[in-house]
């Protein structure tokens, strides 16, 4: 290893958590990384966090802290009081008035960054766009107008289906502008996902796109629109952004062309006064159980919790040109894409393709040409630059670059290294963020001008977040493995689940009473370092999304051959975790490499790509406990190749030996 710097020193115990004696650990702690990295000199002498007394102030005046950072952001009316908390439900900056789009737009035109780039974008096929400030105000304004005038108010859901062009923000930042509530939907998921997800919201319009680019083919956006707006009786409108000259079919009095709803807009709408705790957006996410949960984030706790992490984790400063490359339809893209980074006043890079078109260095391409400084990425992509090899960053100079960034699953340390040093040119601290979209923020992360580094942990909780490690028994495990909790509210925590209180409670407020859990392993070292073990439930991480085994098993089961089926996650190189599907067929069908195609496929019609199982066994029988119960466990153990666990209380104990040989077989 080659990379500037690394020392052995053993870094200074983070602030760490009052421990209750250890239990049993749930999970057993399986890293031992030792290489360590101290924060660069230069870095920490002109870092917006450099003293680590924030973590100190952070717990000694809680309430206070956060009232500080708010106050940082434009408030109308301001609030009464800091938190109310009553488990599960927290509410923040109460009586407090604010609007999201008047602090990510309104208060920078006012002054220098009016005509500061706000987005430079950059399309597929070369295009590129740039908004100033001032721009995207008057673009937002008008679409807020739009809006307006095909009938939404405050508090109507307005559903979002697109590809990554300006177009995008816009439109959520419109939404804000005039209090409705945005819920984006992923432009690679399915017609029927989008169909499910505009009914659970009641959404009343659409915006979509009449198509995108994606490795060189049109993604049909409005053609996959048209098919769920079949099923979607809220829909009164759609608006149609005309990306390309693609051909569709527009409905006469339901579709709009954007270019025409704009074109006698007026370009100026007040913004909402809208409640600290009115609902900003709702984001889809899988579940362990089948059905995606709406997750509910609200207006003031959730703009300061981004405003706050996006200049701590990331350090922004006025001439920084930041990149989160993640598309804005996740968690990722709503937060350190639009809100954190606007509300910041930062200069956004926003690029609508892949990263391998035309070539494999289209983002190094991009960093050097826009001299990109902050660079924000998810391991699985890292991984395939590393497969890609070091030749295609080294066709580029990177030398712009002072910070990266990791999110949406565990970054192994070799992959990190190799972030450090062929990205990094060595000398940019890696910040390794925990999160989720729950969470709405970043909740555990180096700030890289105090902490000191380890390649494959994000670290410690920053300052105000108040993370633990416990036993099945809710027993804080001082240092070894177990899951990981919050104890402690955060402003950007969700708020619920849209339209079910119940399922909040009982997915993330039962397992350890009183205290959020998060539904992932962590293990803890004997520095305090937290190290992300991966999910603990039913719910796979693939290629850093989420996607619960349910969700897939449903969509296998509705497919007429298909008795029955079980998902399992299986660790994969690129992706972090590959899809493995047991499937038992119906009486009469026979297994046949045609039908494991009509299965994948029919699971892409389901739910989309991301879904796609990547391996399929056809089996007989499934292995159940003598209730009937799945053991998805072992299935996991034939998947990754491995001693398979016990066996004692399966109905059918043979079932294991005959699938295993047959996986084998098929592996080859
Ligand atoms: O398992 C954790 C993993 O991603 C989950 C959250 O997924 P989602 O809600 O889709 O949000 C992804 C982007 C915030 C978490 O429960 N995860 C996220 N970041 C990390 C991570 N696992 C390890 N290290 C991380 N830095």
């Amino acid at each position: 290893m080659s990379a500037k710097n690394p020392s052995t020193k053993t870094p200074k115990t983070p602030p760490a958590e009052a421990a209750a004696p250890a239990g049993p650990a749930a999970i057993d702690a399986l890293l031992h990384e030792k290489r360590v990295y101290p924060p660069p000199k230069e870095f920490r002498d002109k870092a917006n966090v450099r003293d680590e007394a924030i973590y100190k102030q952070a717990s000694e005046d809680f309430e206070g802290f956060w009232a500080k950072i708010a106050q940082e952001l434009d408030w109308f009316v301001a609030w009464d009081r800091v938190l109310e908390w009553k488990v599960p439900d927290a509410k923040w900056f109460v009586g407090g008035k604010l609007n999201a789009s008047y602090n990510c737009l309104d208060r920078h035109i006012r002054g220098a960054r009016r005509n500061k780039a706000a987005l430079i974008w950059i399309g597929e096929p070369g295009d590129r766009r740039t908004l100033t400030y001032w721009d995207l105000y008057r673009e937002v304004n008008k679409f807020a107008n739009a809006l307006k005038k095909l009938g939404v108010t405050k508090g109507d859901r307005v559903a979002i289906y697109m590809p990554m062009i300006p177009e995008l923000p816009v439109a959520m930042l419109a939404c804000s502008r005039i209090g409705a509530v945005h819920s984006v939907v992923f432009g690679g998921f399915s017609a029927e996902a989008l169909r499910d997800r505009i009914n659970d919201a009641q959404a009343k319009l659409l915006v979509t796109a009449d198509g995108g680019w994606r490795r060189g083919q049109i993604v049909q956006l409005k053609k996959d629109a048209d098919e769920a707006l079949q099923g979607t009786p809220s829909i009164r409108h759609v608006a149609v952004v005309k990306r390309g000259e693609f051909q569709v079919h527009m409905t006469e009095g339901r579709d709009h062309w954007w270019h025409d709803l704009m074109s006698d807009a007026e370009d100026h709408c007040w913004p909402e006064p809208m409640d600290a705790e009115d609902m900003l957006y709702t984001l889809y996410t899988s579940g362990t159980t089948g059905k995606p949960k709406g997750i509910v984030h609200t207006t003031g706790g959730y703009l300061t919790g981004v405003y706050a992490t996006t200049k701590w984790v990331f350090d922004l400063k006025e001439e920084d040109v930041f990149w989160c490359t993640a598309d804005i339809g996740w968690v990722t893209g709503h937060s350190y894409v639009v809100y954190g980074p606007l509300a910041n006043g930062a200069t956004v890079v926003m690029y609508e393709g892949s990263p391998d078109w035309p070539d494999k260095d289209r983002f190094w391409r991009i960093c050097e040409e826009l001299a990109v400084t902050v660079f924000y990425t998810a391991p699985t992509a890292i991984r395939a630059f590393m497969k890609w090899g070091t030749e295609w960053p080294k066709k580029h100079k990177l030398t712009s670059l002072r910070l990266l960034g990791s999110v949406g699953e565990p970054i192994n340390p070799e992959a990190w290294i190799w972030y450090h040093e062929n990205i990094g040119g060595g000398n940019c601290p890696i910040v390794d963020t925990w999160w989720q979209t729950e969470t709405g923020m970043i909740l555990i992360s180096p700030l890289a001008g105090v902490t000191t580094l380890k390649p494959g942990s994000a670290t410690q909780p920053l300052p105000g977040i108040v993370a633990d490690v416990v036993n099945e028994k809710g027993e804080s495990v001082p240092v070894g493995g177990g899951y990981l909790v919050l104890k402690r509210p955060w402003p950007a925590m969700l708020r619920g689940i849209y339209g079910d209180p119940e399922r909040y409670k009982q997915q993330y407020w039962s397992r350890v009473p009183g205290v959020y859990f998060t539904g992932d392993g962590a293990k803890r070292d004997e520095d305090g370092y937290l190290w992300l073990l991966g999910r603990v439930d039913d719910v796979m991480n693939v290629a850093g999304h989420r996607i619960s085994t349910m969700e897939v098993e449903s969509a296998l089961v509705d497919h007429p051959a298909v008795a029955e089926a079980a998902v399992v996650g299986r660790q994969h190189e690129l992706k972090g975790t590959a899809i493995v599907a047991f499937v038992t067929l119906k009486e009469g069908k026979q297994p046949s490499p045609a039908l494991m195609e009509e299965l994948k496929e029919h699971v892409v019609k389901k739910i989309g790509k991301i879904a796609r199982p990547d391996e399929i066994l056809f089996t007989a029988d499934l292995p159940k406990t003598r209730s009937g119960k799945i053991m998805r466990r072992l299935l996991r153990d034939i998947a990754e190749g491995k001693a398979v666990g016990d066996t004692t209380t399966l109905a059918d104990p043979n079932v294991i030996a005959r699938l295993k040989s047959r996986y084998e077989e098929q592996e080859g």
